[in-house]
């Protein structure tokens, strides 16, 4: 069969109209992004925010369509905010903080993926809730969501109105990710204006209710989509992430860097899989060498956080949704992930005796 090409979906997206309009979502301009991929089409619909709810039956019909066409497999749209499209100068409406009942946010990065950055966002997590704090755990890495898994949550969230949607709960935090959503063999393929569009969207539409704290797993590496969350979201702090091999390869330094230059205060680097204990006879081996972290922290002037060993209990208990911190609070590497959550606290909250909550909001 010959391969769907970006017009074919253009074509069939012409069968779709905004109602209010009465145009094509294609003559109005309104579709960006198509991406195209072995039968996997994804593509955003640009639209004024203040006519989301209406436009989501458009959505689905622009998905409908599409799926029609021969060869397509999966079909993801997304709407994303655009800016009023008349040229008429309008008064700029009151700004909205973000997420005005959260009192704090900070954002776990790293380099590069598969350096334990979702482990240690969720079990990070876990450890604030065990101080008592309210804890919100976002999953902003929406190319490879893991938060279903780790906290071991089936199921779409509820909302009640209509509007709104409430966020998951298990081990006693609340969660969003966009893998509540779309469905997990769906690959997602936005690219980064709409996974803004997207990020954005689903932060504003959750209904957190208050939180003390919320955790941010970023999306991997220190690219354009990385830089415009740390500079969209109003973070109090991130933690970058790194196994030892990342900080010899100066990774780590790169996501440092990226949020010093949007001025997101780095509260400090966490080593992970920093030394490999052994199951039999619980002996350490420093596998990659040891200490990396804490000697490049110094050197760049950033707290070293703590280090965490590469276990694999750690590994089991993420993978079946009851992280090491939920399910054996008082084990060694569950005592590593608290100590490192106060420290965290106590930086978040020496930051906040400065500034007044979180202060950037969306346009
Ligand atoms: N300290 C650790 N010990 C053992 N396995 C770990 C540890 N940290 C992470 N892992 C495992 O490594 C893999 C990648 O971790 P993950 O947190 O998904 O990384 P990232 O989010 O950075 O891509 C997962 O299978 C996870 O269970
Ligand atoms: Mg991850």
């Amino acid at each position: 069969m010959a391969e769907l090409t970006e017009a074919q979906v253009l074509g069939a997206l012409k069968q779709v109209a905004d109602p209010a309009r009465g145009a094509d979502i294609v003559a109005l301009g309104l579709v960006s992004g198509v991406a195209v991929k072995n039968g996997h089409v994804a593509f955003a619909i640009e639209i004024d925010p203040a006519r989301a709810k209406e436009m989501e039956p458009v959505r689905k019909a622009a998905e409908k369509v599409v799926e029609a066409l021969p060869g397509v497999l999966t079909v993801s749209a997304v709407l994303t905010a655009q800016r009023a499209p008349q040229p008429a100068p309008q008064a700029k409406p009151a700004e909205r903080p973000l997420l005005p009942q959260v009192k704090s946010i900070i954002a776990v990065a790293s380099g590069k993926g598969g350096v334990g950055k979702s482990t240690t966002s969720t079990n990070l997590a876990l450890a604030l809730a065990g101080m008592g704090l309210k804890v919100g755990l976002f999953d902003a890495d929406i190319y490879g969501p893991s938060m279903p898994r780790m906290l071991g949550i089936s199921g779409q969230p509820q909302s009640p109105d209509g509007e709104t949607l409430l966020p998951m709960e298990n081990h006693g935090i609340k969660c969003m990710s966009i893998g509540f959503l779309v469905r997990e063999e769906d690959p997602i393929i936005w690219r980064g204006p709409m996974v803004m569009g997207a990020l954005n969207q689903l932060l504003r539409d959750v209904e957190w209710g208050e939180l003390d704290i919320m955790v941010i797993d970023m999306p991997p590496g220190t690219g354009d989509t990385q830089l415009s969350i740390s500079q969209n979201l109003p973070l109090t702090g991130a933690v970058i992430v790194s196994t030892p091999q990342d900080i010899a390869l100066l990774d780590a330094r790169k996501g440092l860097n990226m949020f010093r230059k949007v001025d997101v205060p780095v509260l400090g680097l966490i080593e992970n899989m920093s030394y490999y204990v052994c199951p039999k006879c619980g002996d350490e081996a420093h596998i990659f060498g040891h200490g990396g972290a804490k000697a490049e922290a110094a050197r760049l002037s950033a707290e070293f956080l703590g280090e965490v060993p590469l276990d694999i209990a750690i590994r089991e208990t993420s993978d079946a949704g009851t992280p090491i911190v939920a399910s054996q609070p008082d084990s060694p590497h569950a005592k590593a992930y608290q100590a490192i959550a106060a420290k965290v606290w106590d930086k978040v909250r020496l930051i906040q005796s400065g500034r007044k909550g979180p202060k950037i909001s969306f346009e």
